[in-house]
């Protein structure tokens, strides 16, 4: 493979490096191409243009490839823990037992959330969206623990990754119990992180909290699955957030705000409301679907296309077989997956589907194991955060320790050229 590319443009040709990546992707390093040039790229949406090398994950969204430091989604779906791949994703390399067993201990060291940040939560009204709280609760982190991580001390970044993997499952949990008027739970540091999360999301002060192991299981599943998914757009906002040199819980609640969207995390909880209404409406999957390919219809096949995968989700397929799994061991009906099933087995066969290569993806059945878990739908996009927390955790460091510049893309300006101001009286 040639290693440089050539542009030519106007009578002269300019000359750029092309690097090639650990799994043979090839880039045009175009860093010096305005200083050349005077020339700048136009990639509205990023969809042609990388912003920076990433160890941290890979996929390939045409062979439906994901990978977390080199080892695939399904292997650490099926073996490892979600607290485990945090500690992949953040720091290169599967921890030891005995660094595993220190990590979860310093977690907990950090699950107490400041008394005050109570007062803040009781200014929410109940209605508020749980991921509106979330994004302000991580940014208020920000008045507790004021220091900025010092990136070049190893023990500071540690200290600072425990104490927001921490924290934010807590205020996640107490997002959920302001919007329904239920008191704040505490941590329980007897036992893990994710059933530590249920209990602090659904324990009420007159009852033992059990939760089953089937359903921590498939909690623990989805969450690693959440974990990372190299620069989609919420994460691509934590780094350029993070580049001015905010802070990472300023950047983490960026990051929330971003993942909020519909288009993005949001997904799954338009899936739910989308599969209800089609629920609600008869179940004719055949009218949605009409609607969905209809240019002049808003509305779209929520959970159906992405951005990179024109190939299954491969966290599709996995949240898919996880759904009828969960259901199956909890022993419910939820008639909005056969509905899932046959929207899905619909829009395969269907050309305008088929021929822009949507497919399902990660938020197409997530929902439907949310609410067999009890998670109420408002709540979903807060779970896809907490999954996707140490993801953006790794990613910020990673951008920070490499010393990257801060994100300040140029622009193609088509607005009016030079005028004089013309008086009020005039106009
Ligand atoms: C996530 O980037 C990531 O990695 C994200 C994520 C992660 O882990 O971080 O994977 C999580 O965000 C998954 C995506 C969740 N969003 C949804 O499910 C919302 C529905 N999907 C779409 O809005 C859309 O597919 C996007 C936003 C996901 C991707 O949009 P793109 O890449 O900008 O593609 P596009 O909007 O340009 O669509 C290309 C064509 C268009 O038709 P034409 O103009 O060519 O005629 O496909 C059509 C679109 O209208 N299309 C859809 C569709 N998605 C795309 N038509 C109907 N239903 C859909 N869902």
């Amino acid at each position: 493979m040639s290693n440089k590319a050539i542009l030519e443009y106007d009578g002269k040709k300019y000359e750029f490096p092309v690097l090639i990546g650990t799994e043979n992707e090839v880039a045009i390093d175009i860093e010096k191409l305005r200083g050349q040039s005077g020339i700048i790229t136009l990639d509205p949406g990023f969809k042609n243009t990388g912003s920076c090398k990433s160890a941290i994950t890979f996929l390939d969204g045409e062979k439906g490839i994901l990978q977390y430091r080199g080892y695939t989604i399904e292997e650490l779906s099926e073996k490892s823990s979600f607290i485990e791949v945090a500690f992949l994703l953040i720091f290169g390399e599967l921890p030891t037992q005995v660094e595993l067993e220190k990590f979860k201990k310093d977690i907990k060291k950090e699950s107490m959330v400041s008394e005050e940040m109570k007062n803040i939560l009781d200014g929410f009204p109940r209605s508020a969206h749980p991921m509106g709280v979330l994004s302000s609760l991580t940014s208020a982190l920000t008045a507790f623990n004021p220091i900025p991580v010092n990136v070049n001390d190893p023990k500071a970044v540690y200290n600072a990754v425990c104490k927001i993997i921490g924290k934010f499952a807590v205020i996640s949990a107490w997002a959920f119990r302001n919007s329904e008027g239920l008191p704040l739970n505490y941590s329980d540091n007897t036992v893990d992180y994710v059933e530590n999360f249920m209990q602090l999301m659904f324990k009420i002060p007159t009852e033992k909290y059990v939760v089953s192991p089937a359903v921590v299981k498939a909690m623990d599943q989805l969450l690693i699955l959440h974990e990372d998914h190299e620069q989609n757009c919420s994460t691509a906002t934590v780094r350029v957030v993070g580049s001015s040199h905010a802070g990472l819980f300023a950047s983490i609640s960026a990051g929330v705000s971003a993942l909020w969207g519909p288009l993005h995390g949001g997904a799954n909880q338009a899936v739910i409301e989308m599969l209800e209404e089609i629920q609600n409406d008869g179940g004719d999957v055949e009218k949605f679907i009409l609607k969905a390919k209809d240019p002049n219809d808003p509305f779209r096949l929520m959970g159906f296309g992405h951005r990179v995968y024109k190939n299954f989700d491969p966290r599709a397929k996995i949240i898919k077989k996880a759904a009828d799994d969960v259901l199956e061991s909890l022993g419910i009906e939820d008639p909005i997956l056969d509905i899932a099933k046959h929207l899905e087995e619909v829009a395969l066969k269907d050309e305008y589907f088929v021929s822009r290569k949507l497919y399902p993806n990660v938020d197409f059945y997530s929902g439907i194991i949310y609410r067999a878990l009890g998670i109420p739908t408002g709540m979903f996009t807060v779970m896809f955060a907490v999954g996707r927390l140490p993801g953006w955790i790794a990613q910020w460091l990673e951008m920070r320790e490499g010393k990257e510049p801060i994100g300040r893309p140029r622009q193609l300006y088509v607005g009016a050229t030079k005028r004089p101001y013309v008086d009020i009286d005039k106009r």
